[in-house]
């Protein structure tokens, strides 16, 4: 099978372009509703999966007006255990906002956390931007347990901000900047 290009590498883990070996994992962790409990997305079924590798596979990161999102895979086996998102917005691409899901039977090791780190040092160092964003809704404790690990600042409280699952929800926004992130 052809190896998918790496965008970043940690102890564990390997930060790679997504592709068709990712397909059953990343459908089973998405459609899994504990991992859709604070996003937009519900009833994730397996052509969603199929239509949103089939786009990544193809995609390239840092495309202002785009999403794209990187695959977190083991470093010893490949498998895909979870996927962090990096949106280049079109009117200010110097600011970009990312977002973090890991499967169920990988949470609580600290994983994210790990890809987190390698996934900021790309974005400020090798993209060069100005100030990282992420958003999370209000209940969401152990996304905001990652944000603050990883030293992001809640800049903001935004009242019924997104919609999900037929209600407005409150969500946080937290943030750092390039010249805090490369202080350390
Ligand atoms: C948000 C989410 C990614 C957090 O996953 P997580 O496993 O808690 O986060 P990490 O991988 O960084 O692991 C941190 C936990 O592992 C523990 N841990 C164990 N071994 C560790 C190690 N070697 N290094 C670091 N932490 C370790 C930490 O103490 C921490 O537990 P705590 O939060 O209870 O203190 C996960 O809950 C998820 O995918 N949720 C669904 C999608 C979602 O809501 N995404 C957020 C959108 S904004």
């Amino acid at each position: 099978m052809k190896k998918s290009p790496l965008y970043a590498v940690t102890d564990r883990l390997n930060i790679r372009q997504f592709g068709l070996q990712d397909m059953l994992p990343f459908y089973e962790y998405r459609a899994n509703p504990t991992v859709s409990q604070f996003q937009s997305w519900e009833n994730f079924s397996y052509e969603d999966a199929e239509l949103f590798v089939e786009k990544q596979m193809n995609h390239i990161p840092n495309q202002p007006g785009t999403w794209f999102q990187f695959a977190l895979a083991l470093a010893d086996s490949d498998l895909l255990i979870g996927d962090c998102a990096l949106h280049t917005p079109l009117n200010e691409p110097r600011i970009v906002e990312i977002g973090f899901t890991l499967s169920p039977e990988y949470q609580g090791h600290g994983y994210i956390h790990e890809g987190l780190k390698a996934l900021l040092d790309y974005i400020f160092r090798t993209l060069g931007k100005h100030k990282v964003i992420a958003f999370t809704d209000v209940r969401n404790d152990k996304s905001i347990r990652v944000l603050e690990r990883l030293g992001m600042r809640r800049e903001g409280h935004l009242l019924q901000n997104y919609m999900s699952k037929g209600h407005w929800v409150d969500e946080y926004q937290y943030a750092i900047l390039q010249s805090e992130w490369l202080i350390d």
